[in-house]
Parts: C-alpha cells; structure tokens; sequence
C-alpha cells in the first residue's frame, strides 16, 4: 500500500489478520530513516536511526498495538488491559479509543513520564497505579486477562511482536538490505525479539541478503540481560525500561545469541549524554531511554569495540516530549528576557555593540 497507509494496509500479507478483520490504524510506521552524519564521523561508521517517536501516540509500541487492537476487535473484546512504564498505556489508550473499546491501564506508581500519563489521561484510559514496580503491574494483567473477560495487549501477546516487525522491513526497504548492525534499547525485551523476526523473515524470502548484529542496551541499574538474572529493584532515569524480569527475555537471548550480537548496560549518565548528541548534533529530541541504543555505541567506540565502516541502524523508541521534567532538570530554564526589538538582540547575541 502507500507510505501513508497504516502497517496492516502496507504488509498485510505478512501480518496475522484475516481479509475481512477489521483494521484500526491511526496512520502507524513509515517513520523517519535518518542519516545521522555527525554521529556517523564520530563513530567511523555509517549511522541511520529510525525516528519511532513520529508515531501516532509518540513510540513504537503503535507497531504492535494496531495489530493487536484489530485483533482483540475481530475476537469481540470490548476491554483491552496492560501495564505499562508509559509508552504501551498510551498507545494502547490511543488505538482502543479509535476502536471504540475501554482500555485500562496498570502503571507503576509515581513512576510515569507527565507526558505518557497526560496521553492515558486525555485518550480516555481507566488508569490504576500499582503499588510496585512494572513487573508486578505485568503479573496483575496477565492474571486479569486469564481470569476476566479483558484482552492483553502487552507484548507477551503476539500480535504486538508481529506488528513491531514491520520497522525491520521499512529499514531493509530504505536502505536495499539488512545494516551490519542494529542498536536499539532493551526493557521488557519484546521490540529486539521483533526486529529479528522480521530481519530473519525478510531474509528467508530473499527480500534481504544478510542478517544484522543485534545489540540491545540497557540501563545498568535495570539490566537483568547483562547480569543473567532477573533485577529485584530495577532503577533508572530512563523510566520506560525500569524493568527487571523481561517477559521476553528468552526471545531477546536468541536474538542476540543468533545475530552474534551482545547485550550491554548503559549508565544513566551516558543516557542523558547521548539524549543531548542526538538532539544538538542531530536534530532528534528523544525521551532518555531512547538514547540508550546510541549511549552504547558511543561507549563502545570510546572503549574501542566498534569496528569502523560499518553500516547501523539505529531504534531511536519515543519522543522527546514525553518526557520534559528530564530532560529540563539540569538545563536553564530561564532564558534572559528583553526589550522586543531587534537591536537589543543583535546586541545580546554580541553583533552590536
Ligand atoms: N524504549 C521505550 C521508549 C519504551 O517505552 C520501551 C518499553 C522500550 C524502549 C523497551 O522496549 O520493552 O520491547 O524491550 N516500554 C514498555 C511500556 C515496557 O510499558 O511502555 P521493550
């Protein structure tokens, strides 16, 4: 289908919906593939990140709940549940809205971007604050939906994985092949389990001659992958992926293990580091656990582990603006404030005298 169609519309022979299923789109994927080229002079390679947060709700997870919302509708749900650190509740608030159903939303208390929240909020969600951490919220809505008529729309449903593919296919049909390596950040370790999918798909029907490395980071204070156990207290500033049991963990090992790829950690400091190099070097605002794919590569480099010449793309999850109470805490919000002529600015910027 066209680039403005939604993703069933566009690879709906290699979705699981059924001719006649109907289709809830609000016009998700086709998101931007940047060159980034200051990033790709300072790593000797040649970088590409795909812009996740130009979705409809802000992040990726729309991929996966289009499908999934379709889905649930074709089987006569009238709730949909999950929990969430905010970007699944707010694409889930987002596509259950357009679908007519209720959706209800398990948050970890006190621990949501104002941004995510205000979406759940605003798109009409029913939204409930766990006193715990997002793998306890992920328990109460598995055990809501096996016990009570609300379907789940976390990513241990498959539909998400399946719609979260396509990004795959749009950087293999952007670039006329799989990259060397693909980066992106790692929470409950659904997205790099889809990615591979849909690099392994492509590349079974000849639509891609090679397979990608698969690299997933994430934050050290949550980062079970790259301990080998699960994280009791996960912490970190990049609260999406404050998570300690991944629920796809073993998905993600495979990948990663498959691909000759790795699993690294990331600290909240070169996270909030690498949310600055993508916004000033590259003209991309993305929320801080979105920057953990780039802070490992720039770590990597510094630590001399990224060969140069190779061509890597990217996941850059969600937008920026989801999260401003981070990315303003050690910036002047206070900008000077003059007189509204153009002389007096001229002077300010040291152009006049
Ligand atoms: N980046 C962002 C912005 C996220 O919101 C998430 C996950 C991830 C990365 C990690 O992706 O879980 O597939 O490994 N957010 C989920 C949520 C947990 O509830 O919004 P993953």
């Amino acid at each position: 289908g066209p680039a403005t169609a939604g993703l069933i519309a566009r690879y709906a022979d290699r979705l699981p919906l059924a001719p006649n299923d109907p289709v809830v789109s609000l016009g998700e994927g086709s998101t931007p593939l940047v060159h980034a080229e200051k990033l790709s002079a300072h790593l000797g390679c040649e970088v590409w990140i795909k812009v996740e947060g130009a979705n409809p709700s802000g992040s990726f997870k729309d991929r996966g709940m289009t499908v999934a919302i379709s889905r649930a509708l074709a089987e006569g749900a009238t709730t949909v549940a999950c929990a969430s650190t905010g970007n699944t509740s707010a694409s889930a608030a987002a596509y259950a809205a357009k679908a007519g159903m209720k959706a209800l939303v398990l948050l970890p208390a006190g621990k949501i971007a104002t941004g995510k929240l205000a979406q759940a909020v605003v798109y009409g969600a029913r939204i409930v604050q766990l006193d715990g951490n997002f793998d306890n919220a992920l328990e109460v809505a598995r055990k809501l939906s096996e016990n009570y008529p609300v379907a789940l729309v976390n990513s241990v449903n498959p539909d998400r994985l399946q719609g979260q593919k396509t990004a795959a296919f749009e950087i293999v049909d952007a670039l006329g092949d799989a990259p060397d390596l693909h980066v992106l950040p790692v929470g409950n370790a659904g997205n790099i389990s889809a990615y591979w999918m849909g690099y392994r798909e492509y590349h079974t029907d000849g639509l891609a001659t090679r397979l990608p490395q698969m690299w997933g980071f994430q934050a050290s204070g949550a980062a079970p992958l790259v301990h080998g156990h699960p994280v009791l207290n996960p912490e970190t500033v990049a609260t999406a992926i404050r998570i300690g049991n991944p629920a796809s963990a073993d998905l993600a090992k495979a990948a990663v293990a498959d691909s000759e790829g790795r699993f690294g950690a990331v600290t909240d400091d070169q996270i909030l580091e690498a949310q600055s190099v993508l916004a000033a070097w590259e003209g991309i605002f993305v929320e801080p656990a979105s920057a953990s794919g780039v802070a490992g590569l720039l770590a990597a480099h510094r630590a001399g582990d990224l060969p140069s010449g190779l061509r890597i793309a990217v996941t850059c999850t969600g937008n920026g603006l989801k999260d401003v109470d981070t990315a303003m805490r050690d910036r002047s919000v206070d900008p000077d404030v003059l007189p509204a002529e153009a002389a007096e600015v001229a002077r300010w910027l040291g152009l006049e005298s």
